[in-house]
């Protein structure tokens, strides 16, 4: 079981985990890290769980986990002065890098907030955002599936999803996943605000789609073309088939075919 001293000892974090709350259940740990946003002291709270009844993924979908098979956490960041694009771009950094030096095979990023272990969604990010009282407050939800085997997740996922354990045949250690997790976010959180470039040049490195052929929906319209890069505000810049370059804004566009 996950617990928040483990999860804190020796943690040598400046703003994340600098308070960690760990739920037996909870609906899902994003609702959770939300009820304490009227305080700025708990900027840097992180929220785990071992069951969520309704967690939450990108698009109204439903995540769903089962008991202390997964890291399920939310971060509370108050006040925060990065744009939510950046946001999303150092946490998939963070989440990608955590993964891969849990002794797994190397996560790659499958825009905009999809982390795949060999080509299969094995992670992630649900981030939200709300203005209170002047302030501009996120909390960045990460769903990790560690211990899943195949037959864990829905017939219609078996193709698509997998868990670390899985990929990298061995049982990971949820604790030090965790506590890789938070420095990771700590680390990138830093660079977000002080040196994109350094963001931008590590998420070119994790990418799974640069220079690939993808089909997006956006406003319900769909487009194919090839990745050229990602623009930090614009979101992905991509070379479309019919003629023309253009960005599509992760919170208005849905992956539909990814990877030719
Ligand atoms: C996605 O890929 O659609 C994003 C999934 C994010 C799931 C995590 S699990 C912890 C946190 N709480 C939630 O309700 N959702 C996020």
């Amino acid at each position: 079981m996950l617990n928040p001293d483990d999860i804190k000892a020796h943690l040598k974090t400046t703003r994340i985990g600098r308070d960690v709350i760990v739920y037996a259940s909870t609906a899902s740990t994003n609702d959770a890290a939300w009820h304490y946003a009227a305080n700025k002291e708990n900027d840097g709270l992180v929220v785990f769980a071992e069951q969520q009844s309704a967690g939450r993924g990108r698009g109204g979908n439903t995540w769903l986990s089962q008991k202390s098979q997964s890291i399920l956490c939310s971060i509370l960041l108050i006040n925060e002065t990065c744009q939510p694009e950046m946001l999303t771009l150092a946490a998939a950094v963070a989440v990608a890098e955590a993964i891969g030096r849990c002794g797994s095979k190397q996560a790659r990023i499958k825009w905009p907030n999809d982390i795949l272990i060999n080509g299969k969604k094995t992670a992630g990010i649900l981030l939200e955002s709300k203005r209170s009282k002047g302030n501009f407050n996120c909390v960045i939800g990460i769903g990790i599936n560690c211990h899943q085997k195949k037959d864990s997740f829905p017939v219609e996922l078996r193709q698509t999803a997998t868990s670390i354990d899985i990929e990298s045949k061995t049982t990971c250690d949820r604790i030090s996943l965790a506590k890789r997790l938070l420095i990771s976010l700590d680390d990138w959180l830093i660079e977000a605000k002080n040196n994109e470039a350094a963001i931008l040049d590590r998420w070119y490195q994790l990418c799974a789609q640069l220079g690939r052929r993808v089909t997006l929906s956006y406003n319900r319209r769909s487009f194919t073309g090839r990745v050229l890069g990602i623009d930090p505000r614009e979101g992905l810049i991509v070379q479309l088939e019919k003629g023309g370059v253009r960005m599509f804004s992760a919170a208005h566009t849905t992956m539909v075919r990814s990877g030719d």
